[in-house]
């Protein structure tokens, strides 16, 4: 029996243990990192990101006139800055059209877009209150130019991107102006610093207001500390305004998926979520002189090997200072539209693939795991081989074409779970010109042998 006294003790203890949990409770959720109270959960948050695979990038600005490098040029001190604002006079827009740019993005396969809104050279997009240095008040194209595209791209059912350059290399009150000239430190000029925390974070409201981004891709956090830039407290203004809204990398540690750029991952990366960036030819912007560009196979290539490990292509694409987008450009999206649409039910809504060792070539999984998608280059002349796959094969076929194709298994012993190699017949009448997909139908979840193999101890 226990006393009133003893029941009393009790109920104390209980009190405060429930206090303390409550406590750890509201320590554990204010950790950075933490889902915050009005965002969601983490993995629902990212599906549509997941699934999408492919988006692409507009470096649109005033670098495209001359067709030089975006703010770059004049940062390292190959134009001067004044003469690279005299590229206002050419920023016309005249040809521009946001809905056929929609259009084209939807035909390429791609789910979202990511714009810059304004890059380092803090030329921005659309008729911001703060500042003056945008499309409408200070260029020859006399309009915003963001908001169009923005409901182009929503009426293609597309998400929306935002490109933010956090450094603003022309705002008097920033720190840096060129690689040799730096106006001040924020430590040394408090109050200065602040003013600019005040504009940039006043455009990232306006932005949020006005737009409601379903992505923010930041750019440029390098230049200064998380402290400095007030990273958590500009990532909660944007939940607070959008629960759902995803960030990117680049804003010292307080994004939800890596952005690697250019260089394309070797070995599978150990974020859940990544994108990897990339250029169609050597520049981000419009650059008349560049024409290096990828071919359509090469660009099919790594975006396969992109989604095989997981991660999304975000492909970039230069515009003209008229707003045209330049012929080798649109000649790519559709040719990547051709093959996506072709091929949309190994690449969208996927899972990352299975390891190389088992096939010599980028893969994907469907979600419940059952179908393994073989992505073939060339031309295999004659078959492809699968090695350590515990599962029975109960169907093959050529994807967007649905011929059916047979395999044989080789080398498996009745008595031992080595499951053989299984070898699958590739015709040359079932392959695509720019690369084949096969399907591959499992009797179940992929099940993979990962042993070293044994010793054949009876023959
Ligand atoms: C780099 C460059 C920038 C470009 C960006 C795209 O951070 O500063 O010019 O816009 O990469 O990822």
């Amino acid at each position: 029996m226990t006393s009133p006294l003893q029941k009393n003790i009790i109920q104390i203890a209980l009190n405060k243990l429930t206090q303390l949990g409550l406590l750890t409770l509201l320590f554990l959720t204010s950790l950075p990192g933490h889902a915050q109270n009005n965002a969601q959960p983490e993995e629902e948050k990212m599906q549509w990101f997941q699934d999408a695979k492919l988006g692409i990038f507009i470096h649109w600005g005033l670098y495209a006139v001359k067709g030089i490098d975006e703010s770059w040029s004049f940062f390292n001190g190959y134009i001067s800055h004044n003469d690279y604002l005299k590229q206002t006079n050419g920023f016309t827009a005249k040809n521009y059209d946001p809905v056929a740019w929609a259009d084209l993005i939807k035909k390429s396969g791609a789910r979202y877009s990511v714009i810059t809104s304004k890059h380092h050279d803090g030329f921005a997009l659309w008729d911001s209150k703060f500042g003056d240095f945008n499309a409408k008040k200070a260029s020859a194209a006399k309009r915003d130019v963001l908001s169009p595209f923005v409901n182009a791209l929503r009426k293609e059912g597309l998400k929306v991107g935002i490109y933010y350059s956090l450094p603003d290399w022309s705002y008097q009150d920033y720190t840096h102006h060129t690689r040799d000239s730096m106006r001040y430190k924020p430590a040394d000029d408090p109050k200065r610093w602040n003013t600019f925390l005040n504009y940039y974070q006043g455009q990232l409201k306006e932005l949020s207001k006005t737009y409601n981004p379903d992505l923010w891709w930041f750019d440029g956090d390098w230049e200064h500390s998380s402290a400095e830039w007030e990273a958590p407290k500009v990532r909660q203004m944007l939940l607070d305004r959008n629960p759902g809204t995803i960030i990117n990398s680049r804003l010292q540690g307080h994004g939800d998926y890596a952005t690697p750029e250019q260089g394309m991952p070797v070995t599978r990366p150990k974020d859940n979520y990544w994108e990897l960036c990339m250029t169609m030819n050597n520049s981000w912007g419009y650059q008349k002189n560049d024409h290096d560009y990828k071919s359509l196979d090469q660009l099919i290539g790594i975006f396969t090997d992109v989604i095989s490990s997981g991660g999304n292509l975000l492909l970039d694409i230069g515009p003209k200072g008229d707003g045209s987008i330049p012929k080798e450009q649109e000649e790519l999206l559709t040719g990547l539209g051709r093959w996506t649409q072709k091929h949309k039910e190994a690449i969208f809504d996927t899972s990352a693939g299975i390891p190389k060792e088992h096939f010599y070539g980028p893969t994907t999984l469907s979600k419940d795991k059952s179908i393994l998608y073989l992505f073939v280059k060339g031309n295999p002349k004659g078959e492809i081989v699968l090695r350590g796959i515990k599962n029975k094969i109960n169907r093959i076929w050529v994807v967007g074409d649905g011929t059916k194709l047979s395999h044989k298994v080789v080398g498996k012993i009745y008595w031992s779970h080595y499951p053989g190699i299984k070898y699958i017949q590739v015709p040359d009448y079932v392959l695509d010109e720019n690369m084949t997909v096969l399907a591959v139908l499992l009797d179940g979840k992929i099940d993979l042998y990962r042993e070293d193999g044994s010793v054949i101890e009876s023959n």
